[in-house]
């Protein structure tokens, strides 16, 4: 059965852009008619392990890895995605996504960073092998996000995801 995982880039634990990447996972099993399943990883806990235990860090990429569907969500932090967030991708291997299918969220206080998702956090999945079909950016003022908020491309979504 397809999982969907989800893995948060930010410092702050249990954070609004945690609950809107699972409320993302949750329109996203939606439209696959697959269970809401997968595992979860909140950068914050790994914070402190990110430059001083690379086995924990390592064991949360390989767990992430198991899912065949990502959603990887980051609050906007000076125009881009947060530090926290490329320093645990900085130690992916090279491929770590290839064959998966990657949905980038980005949430801002501003419209004005509405475009970071694409412009900075979409070429790093890229680079990492995931193919991803939409990137998704949600402003603050619209939280606490609902399923029905993000416009998914259910065709190609489906398309992609076997
Ligand atoms: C250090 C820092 C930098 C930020 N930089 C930006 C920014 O450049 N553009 C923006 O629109 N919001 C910026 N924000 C606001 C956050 O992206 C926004 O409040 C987001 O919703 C926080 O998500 P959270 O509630 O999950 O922590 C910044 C917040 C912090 C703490």
């Amino acid at each position: 059965m397809t999982q969907i995982g989800v893995l948060a880039g930010n410092p702050r634990p249990a954070s609004r852009t945690l609950q809107a990447a699972l409320t993302l996972r949750e329109a996203l099993a939606g439209v696959l008619g697959v269970p809401v399943d997968g595992p979860v990883v909140d950068a914050a806990v790994l914070a402190p392990a990110v430059f001083t235990d690379a086995d924990a860090v390592k064991a949360a990429l390989t767990e992430l890895g198991a899912a065949e569907v990502l959603v990887v969500a980051t609050p906007t932090y000076k125009a881009a995605y947060t530090g926290l967030l490329k320093a645990v991708l900085d130690q992916a291997p090279s491929g770590w996504l290839r064959g998966k299918v990657v949905l980038p969220l980005q949430i801002a206080a501003s419209d004005r960073h509405a475009l970071a998702v694409e412009v900075h956090l979409r070429p790093v999945l890229t680079e990492l092998g995931a193919l991803v079909p939409q990137a998704l950016f949600l402003n603050e003022n619209a939280l606490p996000a609902q399923p029905a908020d993000f416009a998914l491309d259910s065709d190609v979504l489906k398309a992609l995801v076997r």
